[in-house]
């Protein structure tokens, strides 16, 4: 199936929210590089699971907990399937991305890096992939170095063996939050094996829209949140190489995650339970695997053929229309950059930018986007930004260039 066959005007009914009115005018969701809208398959498979089925995991030795263990496990392998990835027991369950990546640096970082080790990053990161590389820092004495920028917003890898030299992590993004920037995935784990430094990719804006493959990106970590991706928010996922997540030590303690517990220490359980401390989100991951499924109906090359196109048509809306009255940041090549549109209009500040949408039900983000150093970059405190999905059609671009001009009106530029 191409995504030409694919009848994008269905996948969009069975959005609720996105079907939604305010004020009786139909809403233009595009914000969903923050978080998706859900379907009615996603709705109904959590509802059904509280409603009919809903019990402990791992725990009890009656029917319905393990008809819930089932329901859970089979989140996680498909959620393996969906991303290739080895084995169902590499996908650990977490609250979302940002908890992934804290795990990643506290639990690998905290008992493989010292004093002097570098971990390399990029200006582009997400404050989830820097803060916590900032905290290792502080505790552990490590050196952080920053991949830079080109001027239409890739990464310049001109100085990126002398930047991997002695380094013991390159983590970084594989689609920018902010430019939708696509990266080299593959080429940067393959440039940080050679290196001899650990591959960790924060995958969160990049699954929810592209064919994802753990084992071709030849990675060593991969972190993504369901929200982002029609799933619910609540659940992330940390997918690591066993024998990484074997030698690792465990990040929270407590329940589920031990094998034994006596007055003088503990010993952890089997993966992923090692990483699954506690009662973890057994509706949201029921919630997951639908998501999975549904996406995986649609086809995700269908996927991102329909947001190449989508950001194409984005791009040449608003620059057609508004000329240098407006940048849009990030590459114009839509080969390397997803549906993800962070841009400046005139002169008028992006929170009043988003404010004037929302009066026409156009939702934007807009603010730093948690990516403030690169913000700094741009030279901007803040950017407005609009970001396609699967429900969004040329009518929502239109829509965005047309509210666009409301803007204009009411600041008088
Ligand atoms: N990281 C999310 C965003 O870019 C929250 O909006």
């Amino acid at each position: 199936m191409s995504a030409a066959a694919v009848d994008w005007a269905r996948v969009k009914a069975d959005f609720p929210v996105v079907n939604g009115r305010i004020d009786g005018q139909p809403i233009v969701y595009l914000d969903s590089a923050n978080t998706s809208q859900k379907p009615h398959a996603v709705i109904d498979a959590m509802a059904d699971f509280m409603r009919h089925a809903y019990a402990p995991i791992n725990r009890s030795a009656y029917r319905l907990a393990a008809a819930a263990t089932d329901a859970y496990e089979g989140a996680r392998t498909k959620v393996q399937k969906f991303i290739n990835a080895p084995k169902a027991h590499e996908v650990v369950f977490t609250k979302n991305a940002t908890e992934s990546l804290n795990l990643v640096a506290h639990s690998w970082g905290g008992a493989n890096l010292k004093r002097g080790d570098a971990v390399v990053l990029t200006h582009m990161e997400h404050h989830a992939n820097i803060v916590p590389w900032q905290m290792l820092a502080a505790s552990h004495g490590i050196e952080l170095r920053w991949i830079p920028l080109t001027a239409d917003g890739q990464l310049d890898l001109t100085n990126l063996s002398t930047l991997l030299d002695g380094a013991k992590v390159l983590s970084f993004t594989a689609m920018s939050n902010v430019l939708g920037t696509i990266t080299p995935v593959a080429a940067l784990c393959k440039a940080a094996h050679d290196a001899g430094a650990v591959a960790i990719v924060d995958a969160c804006q990049y699954v929810p829209h592209n064919v994802t493959d753990v084992q071709a990106w030849g990675a060593d970590f991969v972190t993504f949140s369901s929200h982002k991706m029609v799933g619910p928010s609540g659940i992330g996922v940390m997918w690591g190489r066993e024998a990484l997540l074997d030698a690792m030590p465990p990040f929270l303690g407590g329940g589920n995650m031990i094998a034994d517990v006596r007055l003088d220490g503990f010993t952890c359980a089997e993966l992923p339970a090692k990483f699954e401390a506690g009662t973890p989100p057994i509706v949201e991951a029921v919630g997951l695997g639908a998501a999975v499924e549904y996406l995986s109906g649609l086809g995700m090359s269908n996927v991102r053929q329909h947001e190449m196109h989508l950001t194409d048509y984005a791009l040449r809306t608003l620059t057609d229309r508004y000329g240098d009255d407006i940048t849009i940041h990030g590459p114009r090549n839509v080969e390397v950059r997803g549906a993800v549109l962070s841009f400046a209009f005139r002169d008028i500040h992006p929170h009043d930018v988003s404010q004037v949408l929302d009066q026409k039900n156009v939702c934007v983000r807009a603010g730093h986007h948690c990516a403030k150093p690169l913000m700094r970059l741009l030279g901007a405190n803040a950017t407005a930004r609009a970001s396609f999905y699967i429900y969004n059609d040329e009518s929502d671009a239109d829509a965005l260039a047309d509210a666009l001009d409301g803007a204009s009106d009411i600041f008088g530029l």
